[in-house]
């Protein structure tokens, strides 16, 4: 697994600091205000547990599944396999999201839980990758870890063909390793 990355972009000891950061910008954001932090899956389950903890006020956890990609590849087709639990009408939402690449996907969960008329609806995402973002996207993060260049990155959540997830960094991944 190890042998298969070129460089490791952001170290653990990075992530953590930043989502400390980050925590504390998302604490006093959401201070008082009781909101529901979406996660989606499943490139997010690490950065999702690890900033959960730095959010240090009352907020409830719920989570939505897309299905799209494939291999390094965007198929471009996007559907809901899982919805959010609970109504979020009325609720103020935070979108919780491994990485912002083309944006089809965030769009697409924007839009679909703005639609369900939330009393706010914010997005935070770990990596922005501005570069490969798709004509005509206007969305942007509300909060971003980290903002990367165009590079194939694994770890921390992220996935090759469902491998790689489990490493404890950002890697990027060998081209030979894509074959
Ligand atoms: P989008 O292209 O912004 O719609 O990103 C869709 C999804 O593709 C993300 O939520 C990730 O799960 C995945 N993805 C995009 N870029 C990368 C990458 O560099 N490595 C691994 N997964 C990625
Ligand atoms: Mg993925």
């Amino acid at each position: 697994m190890e042998q298969d990355i070129q460089e490791i972009l952001i170290t653990t000891a990075q992530l953590q600091e930043r989502i400390r950061e980050l925590g504390e910008i998302l604490t006093a954001e959401y201070s008082g205000k009781d909101p529901i932090i979406v996660g989606v899956l499943k490139g997010v389950v690490v950065f999702y547990a690890d900033m959960i903890r730095q959010i240090k006020t009352p907020c409830q956890m719920d989570f939505m599944w897309l299905s799209s990609y494939a291999g390094t590849d965007s198929t471009g087709e996007i559907q809901v396999k899982r919805d959010v639990s609970q109504p979020i009408q009325g609720r103020h939402v935070l979108i919780l999201e491994d990485i912002f690449e083309t944006g089809s996907s965030l769009d697409f969960t924007y839009s679909h839980l703005l639609a369900k008329g939330p009393a706010s609806l914010k997005i935070c995402t770990l990596l922005d990758k501005p570069s490969r973002r798709k004509p005509g996207i206007t969305l942007q993060a509300d909060y971003v870890g980290f903002t990367i260049p165009n590079a194939f990155v694994v770890g921390y959540g992220l996935d090759f063909n469902e491998y790689y997830r489990n490493l404890p960094y950002i890697g990027v991944l060998k081209p030979e390793a894509y074959s």
